[in-house]
């Protein structure tokens, strides 16, 4: 438990250009528990950046938006997959309260496993871990998640560690 979470430390460690750091002190106990601290972020804490969003909405009007609408914001059309699905949610939106709560604290791995392994639902797992990476970033810039300067990772064990918070 504590090997595997000074492992996923040290990758976050490394994305930040922190090498020295690791390289100098391998073994040292308090850097464990500070980098275990910082390993747990939020979606408030900038986890994508700007030109990920970019090139996810590209993909996203692509593949997603005829069901999911332009940005996420749902359709209002009657031939939206989603009106037969959940009648009490006549909608596909892909942000707002619902979306919201249907994320709430869970994991971005969470997100990224839903999206990767049943979406498009017209052709599931077709999308790339990279592509749904990105279209991950573009679904936090729609639901007002700032963007910061390190780009989300793919790797299970990094996207565990991000917590969707509303
Ligand atoms: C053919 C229509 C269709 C396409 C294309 C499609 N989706 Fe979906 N999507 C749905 C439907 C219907 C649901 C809800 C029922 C389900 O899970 O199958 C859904 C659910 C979702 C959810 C879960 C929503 C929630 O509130 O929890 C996410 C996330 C999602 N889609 C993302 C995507 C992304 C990203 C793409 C593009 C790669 C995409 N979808 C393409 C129809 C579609």
């Amino acid at each position: 438990m504590v090997k595997s979470c000074l492992l996923g430390a040290v990758g976050i460690v490394i994305l930040v250009g922190a090498r020295t750091l690791v390289a100098q002190n391998p073994a040292t106990p308090t850097f464990e528990v500070v980098a275990c601290q910082a390993a747990i972020r939020t979606t408030w804490d900038g986890v994508y950046t700007d030109a990920q969003a970019q090139r996810g909405e590209a993909i996203f009007n692509d593949t997603c938006a005829k069901c999911h609408g332009r940005e996420g914001s749902g359709t209002s059309d009657a031939t939206d997959p989603c009106h037969d699905m959940t009648p009490t949610t006549p909608s596909c939106a892909l942000r707002g309260d619902r979306f919201m709560a249907n994320w709430s604290s869970m994991t971005l791995q969470n997100l990224f496993d839903r999206v990767r392994w049943s979406m498009p639902q017209d052709k599931p797992q077709t999308l790339t871990r990279v592509d749904t990476t990105l279209l991950m970033a573009y679904l936090l810039r729609i639901n007002g998640f700032p963007a910061g300067s390190i780009e989300l990772p793919s790797e299970t064990s990094q996207l565990s560690r991000l917590k969707y918070v509303p």
